[in-house]
């Protein structure tokens, strides 16, 4: 198959990881056969110091005109003092809204090589961590009226039930796919878009009689997701809640170098980030885990292509080279050998097989 594939490398460590990622997507292509054309896509603060612009028209269209969009990381110190409607984060954002991909898987699963990587006891990790958040990602807080005036500044939170629909049909469907649990996250005790959430949901659950649904305040879930996360299996929440327990989720599974996400709307063109940011201090030192770009990677085969055997092969290498005791600094520990970024990808490549 050919595809043709929109590449924003962004900023901080960002070109590094997406390097690497690109290296393991040619070596599939190699094995099985594929061709995957490249368009690079200028985003986020290095946008923004060529064309003044966090994602020009024209960049945005190279996207929504790719057959997928894998992306690095953006933003960093240098652009802190643009002001907000110009930061580097808000060409991601329009980013994610131009290409209307509403709905935002992010996996929180703790590879077994890495358990001693989580900070939570051993007793809490070994019941096993395995669940995804489906987070909505183009409406809410993030996308409601922002101002200033004076020495008050408001940023407005709505929801429509159908905004609500689309993505509470994700979460159900995926818990479908899955051990049949949706947990809905709201804070349905004080925000009137939290109880329509809540209502929307029940209303949708007479449709999926074969998921369980259970509701969950968010205050609630970020103390469960710690205390006791093999209860989940999917979570479905809004915006920023799946933006924060998204962070919280990926930690306890040891690093936040190690996750990966999909966003997708209504085509297959989706788009593929990691769900760290671009780690200013580290950047150029070979020393970040391009891990969560290259299991994104993975993830862009196997939603957007339909190539589930590539995506299992990326996995499985991934898997191997953690086997071989590799790790990167941000999962390291005592009796493994450290390696940089750029030597990650070669061992995952290297770790590669046609199954
Ligand atoms: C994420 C990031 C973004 C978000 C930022 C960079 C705008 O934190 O993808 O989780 O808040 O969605
Ligand atoms: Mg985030």
């Amino acid at each position: 198959m050919v595809k043709n594939i929109a590449v924003i490398r962004g900023d901080g460590i960002g070109p590094e990881i997406v390097e690497q990622a690109l290296h393991v997507l040619d070596r599939v292509a190699a094995l099985y056969g594929h061709t995957f054309n490249y368009t690079d896509v200028d985003m986020g603060g290095c946008a923004i110091d060529k064309y003044g612009d966090p994602l020009p028209e024209s960049e945005l269209k190279k996207c929504i005109e790719s057959d997928s969009v894998l992306l690095g990381a953006v933003g960093g110190n240098k652009w802190n003092d643009v002001p907000g409607h110009m930061r580097p984060e808000k060409g991601l954002l329009r980013l994610r809204a131009g290409m209307g991909v509403y709905s935002n898987n992010r996996p929180a699963k703790i590879w077994k090589q890495l358990a001693d990587a989580s900070p939570l006891k051993k007793e809490i990790v070994d019941k096993g961590i395995d669940f995804i958040i489906v987070r909505e990602l183009i409406g809410g807080i993030y996308f409601g009226e922002h101002k200033t005036e004076g020495d008050v500044a408001t940023d407005v939170l709505t929801y429509s039930e159908a905004e609500i629909e689309r993505i509470g049909r994700i979460g159900f469907e995926t818990a479908q796919k899955r051990n049949k649990k949706l947990c809905s996250v709201e804070k349905s005790n004080v925000l009137d878009s939290s109880r329509l959430w809540k209502k929307v949901m029940h209303r949708l659950a007479d449709e999926y009689p074969d998921v369980e649904l259970s509701d969950m305040l968010v205050d609630n879930c970020a103390m469960q997701i710690v205390k006791n996360p093999a209860q989940f299996d999917v979570i479905v929440t809004e915006n920023m809640f799946g933006d924060i327990l998204s962070d919280e989720a990926s930690m306890i599974t040891g690093s936040i170098g190690m996750i990966p996400s999909s966003s997708l709307g209504a085509t297959t063109c989706g788009l593929y980030e990691p769900i760290h940011g671009s780690a200013p201090d580290i950047a150029g030192q070979d020393k970040a885990n391009p891990i969560g770009t290259i299991l994104s990677a993975a993830m862009m085969l196997r939603f957007s292509f339909d190539m589930r055997d590539e995506a299992d092969a990326i996995e499985n290498a991934v898997s191997a080279y953690l086997d071989a005791g590799y790790r990167t600094a941000d999962i390291m520990s005592e009796g493994e050998s450290l390696v940089g970024c750029r030597r990650c990808g070669e061992l995952i490549v290297e770790n590669l097989r046609k199954g």
